[in-house]
Order: structure tokens, then C-alpha cells, then sequence
């Protein structure tokens, strides 16, 4: 069970156990939390959300006293529901549902983390993706199944309350986003984050896009520097690619306040939002501005892009362009992918995979945190993701630092390349979900002396 966005304004009247206290009903309402999920301890809680235990604790003993939650010795305390006297006008569920080179590790960013996967879970939706009979005419849509499987996701790990008739199947984020570019009028100015996801600015390019970058921060895009007249803004507000920063509660609001406003698309990438590490949930874009905000999703870094599964949540005026566009040019996302995800979905074993990859990375996070700290150096980004920010002094360091990784037998990735005009930051990123523990393990102090020496 993931921990839905818990809204909490510090600036309301209302006191914050209360807001909490109103937030867990409505998540429990809304679906994101069923009868009998476990809930956080009220001293973990409390750290997540950056509040007092007071706060915590008093919000539990409320939903206790109403009988939304039970506390069960020992075990903590447990969902139960809406209490009898409420549930009449409780509304129903909105859901339905190393790699090696050569003999060199790669610690670039974006490969998954495949050490995890239960094989016997694997076999399992395989298996099951092959009993159907074969389909004679492809779907455009996506398979009910599949998008089923993802509704269930979207409501349980990233908060967003989707109908299945709202998705539709994609063949990975990165197609996606060339298929939303081709739906945009020919020559339309698109801002993206700059540095930010190459692969995003050739797909908008290919369709004839103007590409304009927009600076990023810490706290992520920076909305205020969009110019003004674009058609859509594409950027990664849950784990910023390449830099790690998550787009703050208040340049979200304002982003999707400025789409309303003038007219234009956010295609919002969430290629790894899944993967959090003890820090709360944000709302997503989609969840903040359905009408006006195209939502991807991928399971190529949750499992593997070589299922070639992803998934669009937009507005019912962009699928349809989307549609139409995979008429146009005979294109549909691939149904075997789609079958073999379901499974590995339909029965918790997705659900127990991100349980474990988060659990994993969390653990390989620390120790590349610990390894660059011990070499004088600092990360920068959340602990989100699969990858951190090693920042540099100037392009000659970096240079010099991803030379001397080489030497030693370790890929690194410099910041230069994930900019569309001249580099305005240095730095390493950091990926490391990709090789084996092992293989980490053997490179991490090379990676450090690398650091320390250049
Ligand atoms: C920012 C970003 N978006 C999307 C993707 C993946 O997209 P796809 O679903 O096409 O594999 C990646 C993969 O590296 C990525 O870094």
C-alpha cells in the first residue's frame, strides 16, 4: 500500500491534525485506502509529512474514536473503512478497478533494476499472456485488462483516480510523447525543461515543433520562466530528469493555473514516480488539472521497457487526436506487453515487485549517497528514482571525472549530453538500479576515487 497525497495547508485556519484527520477519509472514500491497509506509524508519518507526532497522533485518535481505523496491538493501526453512520453518504469508489560492457559497469541513469524480479511470479503472467486466443484486428485503445491493471496502479501508488475509459495504452512514454506532439499544430513552440530528456525533445522536434528550454531548480521546473504562447510544456514534475528536484506544491498549482489560463497541454512524464524513498507524496498534474494535463505513465522502469507497456491518462478532446493519429499512421500499442503487465498485476505481484524495488533502491540510494559524501562531494536531488545529481564545479571536471570512472572500469554519465543547448550545469548523474548489487558494490569506491582525484 502506498501513502496517498495528504494535503496539509499550513496557511487554513483549520488545524493540522484535522486537515490530516479529513485528508485519510477521503482517501479511504476516495479508494486510495481500503479496509485493512496497514497505516504508517504516527512517528514515521509525521516525518514523512514534516509535522509534529502531536499532529499525527491526534489525527489517528480521531479516525480511532469515529471508527475509521482500529489499532491492533502490536501490529499498529488499521483501516477499516467508513464507519456504518457515515457510509450513506459516503460516495462510491471512484476506481474499477553490471550490465556489463565489455568488462565495464554502467552507472548511467534509466536502466531498470531487474535483480529484484520474482522469475516465478514473471513465468507466471507470461504463462497467462499466452492462454487467450489470438486477436485478428489490433486495438487502438489498449486492452480492457491492461487498463484495468493500470487504473488500479494509478489509484493505489500515485494517488489518481482514473476511469479505464480515460486510458489509453501507450507502447512506452517516449513514443507517447511523439504521438501527443503529432496532435499539436505543426510548428507550435513547446517548452520542456532544460537540462532535461533528449529523447522528449527529438520526439517533439520529429513532429515539426519549435523546442524552447525553461531553466529548472530545486524545486523543479521553473514555472514563471515559461514563455508565453506555447502550445504544451513537457516536463518530469515527480523525480526532474536529469537533476532529481520534485516540482513543488506551489509551482504545480501554478503550472496548471497558467494552462487554464492561456490554453496550453502539460504533458506530464512520470517515467519513475513510483519509486519514492520516505518522503510524501505530491499530487500529481493530472490530479490537479484532469482537463488540461496528458499524464504518462511506463512500466519501463517499474519491470522493463522491453515490454514496451505504457500508459496515457488525458482529456477526452487529446485522446481522441491521439486516436487519430493511430489511425492515420496504422500505429497501435502492441497487445502482448500489455497482457503479460495485466497479469503481473491482476494478483498483487506487481503491488509485491514495487514493494521490493523500492526497498532495494532505497537501500542502493544510501550507499551511493554514502560513497560520494566519503569523497568530499555532495548529491543533490530527492530520494526518489533510480538516480542522484552529483553537481561539478565546470564541464572540464566533469569531463575529467567520467575519463578517470573509464579508466577504472565504470560508465559514467555527464550532465553535458542531457542538454538541448550549451550546458549551463556540470555534474555526474548517477544511475544505480542498473547493474547487479555486486557490480555496485565493486564500483562504488571507484566512482568515489574517481570523484576525489579529478
Ligand atoms: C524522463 C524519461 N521519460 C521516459 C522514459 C522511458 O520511456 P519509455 O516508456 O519510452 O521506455 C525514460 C527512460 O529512460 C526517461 O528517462
Amino acid at each position: 500500500m502506498d501513502l496517498p497525497p495528504l494535503p496539509l495547508d499550513r496557511a487554513a485556519g483549520r488545524p493540522l491534525a484535522a486537515q490530516l484527520a479529513d485528508a485519510l477519509r477521503a482517501a479511504t472514500t476516495g479508494g486510495a485506502l481500503r479496509a485493512g491497509d496497514r497505516l504508517p506509524s504516527t512517528r514515521a508519518l509525521a516525518a514523512t509529512l514534516g509535522v509534529s507526532r502531536t499532529v499525527t497522533a491526534a489525527a489517528y485518535d480521531q479516525l480511532l474514536a469515529e471508527g475509521w481505523a482500529e489499532g491492533r496491538r502490536g501490529s499498529g493501526t488499521f483501516v477499516v473503512g467508513a464507519p456504518a453512520a457515515s457510509r450513506a453518504a459516503v460516495p462510491a469508489a471512484t476506481a474499477v478497478a553490471p550490465e556489463r560492457d565489455g568488462d565495464l559497469v554502467d552507472l548511467s541513469a534509466g536502466t531498470p533494476c531487474l535483480t529484484v524480479l520474482d522469475r516465478a511470479a514473471w513465468r507466471r503472467a507470461w504463462r497467462a499472456a499466452a492462454d487467450p486466443a489470438p486477436d485478428a484486428t489490433p486495438d487502438p485503445v489498449g486492452l480492457p485488462e491492461f487498463r484495468s491493471v493500470v487504473v488500479e496502479h494509478l489509484l493505489r501508488h500515485r494517488g489518481l483516480p482514473a476511469d479505464p475509459a480515460g486510458v489509453l495504452a501507450t507502447a512506452g512514454s517516449t513514443g507517447a510523447i511523439g504521438e501527443v506532439a503529432r496532435t499539436l499544430p505543426p510548428g507550435a513552440r513547446v517548452a520542456v525543461e532544460e537540462p532535461g530528456y533528449q529523447r522528449a525533445v527529438v520526439a517533439l522536434r520529429d513532429a515539426g515543433l519549435d523546442v524552447v528550454g525553461v531553466p529548472v531548480d530545486g524545486a523543479g521546473l521553473v514555472v514563471e520562466a515559461i514563455p508565453t504562447g506555447v502550445a504544451a510544456v513537457y516536463c518530469t514534475p515527480a523525480h526532474q530528469y536529469p537533476l532529481g528536484s520534485r516540482l513543488s506544491a506551489r509551482r504545480r498549482v501554478a503550472l496548471v493555473e497558467r494552462a487554464r489560463a492561456e490554453g496550453f497541454l502539460v504533458l506530464e512524464d512520470d517515467y519513475d514516480g513510483e519509486l519514492r524513498y520516505d518522503v510524501a507524496p505530491m499530487p500529481l498534474l493530472a490530479a490537479l488539472g484532469p482537463d488540461v494535463v496528458a499524464h504518462l505513465g511506463t512500466a519501463s522502469k517499474l519491470l522493463t521497457p522491453t515490454l514496451g507497456a505504457g500508459w496515457l491518462v488525458a482529456p477526452p478532446a487529446v485522446r481522441a487526436a491521439v486516436l487519430a493519429v493511430r489511425t492515420r499512421s496504422g500505429s497501435r500499442p502492441a497487445p502482448a506487453g500489455q497482457r503479460v503487465f495485466a497479469a503481473f498485476g491482476a494478483h498483487g505481484d506487481l503491488a509485491r515487485h514495487l514493494r521490493r524495488l523500492r526497498r532495494e533502491l532505497a537501500g542502493r540510494r544510501a550507499a551511493v549517497v554514502a560513497a560520494v559524501q566519503a569523497a568530499g562531494r555532495t548529491v543533490q536531488g530527492d530520494a526518489a528514482g533510480a538516480h542522484v545529481l552529483v553537481p561539478l564545479p565546470d564541464a572540464a571536471t566533469e569531463r575529467a571525472v567520467v575519463a578517470a570512472a573509464a579508466a577504472s572500469g565504470v560508465v559514467l554519465d555527464g550532465l553535458g549530453r542531457h542538454h538541448s543547448a550549451s550546458p549551463v550545469r556540470a555534474g555526474i548523474v548517477l544511475g544505480y538500479a542498473g547493474p547487479g548489487s555486486a557490480e555496485l558494490e565493486w564500483a562504488l569506491p571507484l566512482v568515489a576515487e574517481a570523484l576525489r582525484t579529478s
